[in-house]
């Protein structure tokens, strides 16, 4: 974790040149708004894939990366000709057409605007200038490479007619790149100078800057943990989309009319060897196993409840000076949206505007819980005691 959170503010830091010093910081701060942006490109591609599969068009194109080999949905008749002909058995719909090919488009400026970042982020390291050489390097390069691995996600997802598990990583791997985008932008707005600064705020007895409880500091792991949690819930989530087991409940708080739906079957649910083949568009399992996903996904959400109910009341209770009550407060009101519309989706029957919220707000709440660990993880750590040593006597005073 150390080395995702961290950046080099704690390394060795070689001596600045005034005069290179100011435009140094400026071009850190586009830079950090620049990966700010990237992040909020990130959240509206994760958005436009939602809606995509909400709308049924996950196959609207049936190629990759262009749509019946064109650059655009065919639109004229001569082009919806062309494109049946090149795959009849699967003839243009454009309102289909459309939500995936702009998905796609948000995605190609997305990896556009991440490559950039990494190009940019070399440039600043060769420059060897004591603010670009603590500029982060590894986290840009590392993302542009994970964007490329996600891009080849979407062509599988295609490819492979919506296969769950593909759709499943997909999902994940969009949260991840965009929980990596926005831990980036936080290291560069600090690098830059202009992010909260841990410590100020007035407290009776705590100097800005002192060091934070033990208690405090004790939360990280528990962070960690909540984080793991929540990653874990939004697999499950992802899981009940891709297997269309959103309806296999539509009563609450029982599933079915029963507190434990008899015949349920996890095993037949959490089948990760569905064979790669037919099209999942819809959803292939039988309703034992969609009923598995669903209850599975409840109890996952009623763990990371009760989990956050202890953890947050601790950290809050704990939290000094440090600027961290916004960053509690945000995870618990993310939380508590997020479960509402866990709850709306079931009454209401999936609605899309409902689903597509309950997508976003679960990234939301993710962003939230990596911003909180974050702050957690900079906090000032106290001094290591020093160790007693005897005093010297001085050989003349013995004498
Ligand atoms: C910590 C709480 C929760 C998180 C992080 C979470 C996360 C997610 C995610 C990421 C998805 C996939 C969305 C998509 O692919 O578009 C999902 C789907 C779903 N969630 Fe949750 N969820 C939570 C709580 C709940 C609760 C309490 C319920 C209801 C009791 C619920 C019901 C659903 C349903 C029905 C779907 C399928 C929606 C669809 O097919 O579009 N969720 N959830």
């Amino acid at each position: 974790m150390r080395g995702i959170y961290s950046h080099s503010l704690h390394q060795a830091q070689p001596r600045a040149e005034p005069q290179r010093r100011e435009p140094d910081r400026a071009r850190l701060q586009r830079l950090a708004a620049w990966a700010t942006a990237t992040t909020l490109l990130a959240f509206l591609v994760i958005g436009l894939g939602a809606w995509t599969r909400l709308m049924h068009a996950g196959l609207g194109c049936p190629d990759w990366p262009g749509c019946y080999g064109f650059l655009t949905v065919p639109g004229s008749d001569q082009a919806i000709a062309l494109a049946n002909a090149r795959f009849p058995a699967t003839p243009v719909i454009p309102s289909q057409g459309w939500p995936e090919m702009i998905h796609r488009y948000a995605a190609g400026l997305l990896s556009l605007s991440v490559f950039g970042l990494a190009v940019t982020a070399i440039r600043h390291r060769r420059r060897r200038t004591p603010e670009s050489l603590r500029l982060p390097l590894g986290l840009p390069l590392f993302i542009a490479g994970f964007v490329t691995l996600q891009a080849a996600f979407g062509m599988w997802t295609v490819t492979l007619k919506l296969w769950p598990q593909v759709v499943t990583l997909h999902l994940l791997g969009g949260f991840t790149t965009l929980s990596l985008l926005a831990l980036l932008s936080l290291r560069l707005w600090r690098l830059s100078g202009r992010a909260p600064e841990s410590g100020s705020g007035p407290h009776p007895t705590r100097r800005p800057g002192a060091p934070a409880s033990r208690g405090l500091l004790a939360c990280r792991p528990w962070l960690h943990l909540g984080l793991v949690l929540v990653s874990l819930q939004i697999a499950l989530g992802a899981w009940t989309a891709a297997n269309y087991a959103a309806v296999a409940c539509v009563d609450l708080p029982t599933c079915q009319g029963q507190w434990w739906p008899e015949g349920m079957d996890f095993r037949h649910g959490f089948d990760v060897t569905q064979q790669v083949g037919p099209n999942y568009l819809g959803g292939q399992l039988q309703t034992r196993g969609r009923v598995a996903i669903h209850v599975a996904h409840r109890l996952g959400a009623a763990t990371v409840l009760v989990y956050f109910l202890v953890l947050l009341p601790v950290l809050w209770r704990r939290r000094g000076s440090y600027g961290l009550g916004g960053a509690i407060l945000l995870v618990a009101a993310l939380l508590t949206g997020q479960i509402g519309l866990g709850l709306a989706n079931v009454l209401l029957h999936v609605p899309v505007p409902v689903a597509l919220t309950h997508n976003l707000l679960g990234a939301g709440l993710l962003l939230s819980v990596v911003h909180l660990a974050w702050r957690c993880h900079h906090l000032p750590e106290p001094r290591p005691l020093r160790q007693h040593r005897p005093a010297l006597i001085p050989r003349r005073a013995a004498v």
